[in-house]
């Protein structure tokens, strides 16, 4: 019975430089949040799980303490302590936010069920998970800060979270999105002539790896390049992939229902 309704999940990721403002230390982007939760609401796809980022939550937090190395020090533990505390801050207004539109959302802590391996899942508890599609409920999880079975701890990103969960839960589809149109070749916010890619195969984005630029503001899980690094074992999976605008109404809503609208459409 699981199985079947998962065949149908949708796995959605909002970017934290669309929930937040990147560039000043723990704002949210209220607005964008309350549209988002509008857009999903009307959009009504089921069964549904949300994973957003860390923008200026945790990116900043986790950026001052160096956790993305790992545990070198007694001077991080209260940093991976603040890391997750402002992750579960911006989690709430996101998860209150939904709940205003009637959808029953949960949070599920990423620290409290995932365990990495040198940075990569090694393994997570997703009973809970399962039981929550199968009542109805849209679990909302995050970019978080996780215990490591090597270096202690690791900065677990929500790309990274997404492909994985995607493929354990065998989805239909992964929406991402982010602050810009899609895949561009170029960095569209400092190169006019960067242009966006409709489609692309993972074939063409290898030849395409050099020239897709990191971001330039503080982001410890990789930008652009890390983002399709995390995708990429889910489209190769063949779950169906598109990133879009989020910061732009009407996209993700249009990309939940299947519409056409702009963005990037990743395919084997
Ligand atoms: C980062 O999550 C989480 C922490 C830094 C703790 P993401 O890497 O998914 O966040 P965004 O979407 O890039 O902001």
């Amino acid at each position: 019975m699981v199985r079947g309704l998962s065949a149908q999940l949708t796995v959605l990721k909002l970017g934290g430089s669309v929930i937040t403002d990147k560039e000043k230390p723990l704002t949210p982007n209220l607005a964008a949040i309350e549209r988002l939760a509008k857009e999903i609401s009307r959009a009504n796809v089921s069964p549904l799980v949300l994973v957003h980022g860390g923008g200026s939550f945790g990116h900043p937090v986790a950026e001052q303490y160096g956790l993305s190395e790992g545990y070198k020090d007694s001077s991080q533990i209260m940093g991976f302590s603040i890391t997750h505390q402002v992750m579960t801050k911006l989690n709430k207004l996101i998860v209150g936010s939904l709940i205003n539109h009637n959808i029953p959302a949960v949070e599920v802590q990423p620290s409290s069920c995932v365990v990495t391996k040198a940075g990569r899942i090694q393994s997570m508890e997703d009973r809970p998970l399962r039981k929550m599609f199968e009542m109805g409920f849209v679990p909302v999880l995050y970019g978080d800060v996780v215990f490591d079975s090597e270096n202690g701890f690791a900065i677990l990103s929500g790309d990274q979270l997404v492909s994985s969960l995607a493929m354990n839960l065998d989805a239909r589809r992964i929406v991402v999105g982010v602050d810009v149109n899609g895949l561009y070749t170029g960095d569209p916010k400092t190169d006019s002539l960067a242009r966006l890619i409709r489609h692309i195969t993972l074939e063409e984005l290898k030849n395409l790896e050099p020239l897709i630029e990191g971001s330039k503001v503080t982001d410890v899980t990789g930008g652009m390049l890390g983002k399709m690094f995390e995708l990429k074992p889910a489209v190769e999976h063949g779950i169906q992939t598109i990133i879009v605008n989020a910061a732009e109404p009407n996209r993700v809503y249009k990309a939940l229902k299947g519409e056409k609208v702009v963005g990037t459409v990743i395919e084997r």
